[in-house]
């Protein structure tokens, strides 16, 4: 099914919300990235937006991109690309996290968005992106091998340990 990467609207409310209280149970990520308990959605939507058009960019975003996964008119999972790093996200989590929400698993989602990730960080420069999981994260690193990216090493700090995969992007 054709898929596309878009900014978050308010009409994507009631989707959005779902996704988010599913995810809240994984070990792994967030949904709604800062999305703060009781905050109006139109409210999260303006301050993910301002950061994705490069208008405002407060901690704990770097500069990027959040956008949602759809596929046939429905959200199904969502991008974070970020541009700029940190030493902290350099190390442990790198230019990109995904997540597709567990309805739409397993139909190929995370592939193509991960090949559109890429594409759209080419364009920003970004020739090879650093894309880290958990070493405990089986889907996450049977994706990215699929997807042809290469196991550089552990990151270990007292707190975590990531794999670091390194994947050559392509416009
Ligand atoms: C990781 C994740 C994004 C995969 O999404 P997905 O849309 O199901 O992935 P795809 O359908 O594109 O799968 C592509 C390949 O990845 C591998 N894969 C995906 N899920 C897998 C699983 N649960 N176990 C083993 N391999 C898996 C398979 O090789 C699969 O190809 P196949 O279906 O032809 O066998 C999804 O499981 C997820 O959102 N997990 C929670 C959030 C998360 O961990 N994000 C990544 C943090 S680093």
């Amino acid at each position: 099914m054709a898929l596309s990467l878009r900014l978050p609207v308010i009409t994507d409310e009631i989707e959005a919300m779902a996704g988010h209280h599913q995810m809240l149970a994984d070990p792994f990520m967030d949904f709604l990235l800062d999305y703060r308990p009781g905050e109006p959605f139109a409210a999260w939507v303006e301050r993910v937006n301002a950061v994705s058009l490069g208008t405002h960019c407060p901690e704990p975003w770097l500069p990027g991109e959040f956008l949602f996964i759809e596929a046939g008119g429905v959200v199904v999972g969502r991008v974070w690309l970020r541009h700029r790093l940190d030493a902290h996200m350099a190390e442990y989590e790198g230019h990109l996290g995904y997540v597709v929400l567990p309805g739409f698993r397993r139909r190929g989602y995370a592939s193509q968005a991960l090949a559109m990730s890429s594409a759209r960080l080419h364009r920003v420069g970004i020739e090879i992106a650093v894309v880290t999981c958990d070493p405990s994260n089986e889907a996450s690193i049977a994706l990215l091998e699929g997807a042809g990216a290469t196991f550089e090493r552990l990151a270990v700090s007292p707190t975590m340990t990531r794999r670091r995969y390194l994947l050559a992007t392509s416009a």
